[in-house]
């Protein structure tokens, strides 16, 4: 499969410690605005129990699910706090003219 860039839209749309749900192609990524004003993609999905990430509760560089309370680093995807034990997909993500755009 061939890599590419995709825009997931304003950067400025999502406040710091934010984060918003993007679509696109059938699959759910989370945009993510971590404590330092940076921008993450990451799957949108919880590898613990499928619940959506964009519903959950960013704190400096970490999300916290909303079904469970586990918890992943963005930056690295690791899983955190349990009961998520296995780590979160991370997106090269860059921000170009104000657009969040993310590599997969
Ligand atoms: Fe996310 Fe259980 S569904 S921690």
């Amino acid at each position: 499969m061939t890599e590419r860039w995709i825009s997931a839209g304003s950067a400025n749309d999502i406040a710091v410690n934010d984060v918003r749900r993007f679509d696109c192609d059938g699959n759910t990524y989370a945009v993510v605005k971590s404590g330092d004003g940076k921008c993450h993609v990451i799957d949108g999905l919880c590898t613990h129990g499928k619940a959506h990430l964009a519903d959950g509760f960013v704190d400096g560089n970490t999300i916290e699910c909303p079904k469970h309370n586990g918890r992943f680093d963005v930056v690295s995807g690791a899983a955190v706090a349990t009961p998520a034990r296995v780590a979160i997909r991370v997106y090269e993500t860059v921000e170009r003219d104000g657009q969040v755009e993310f590599r997969v």
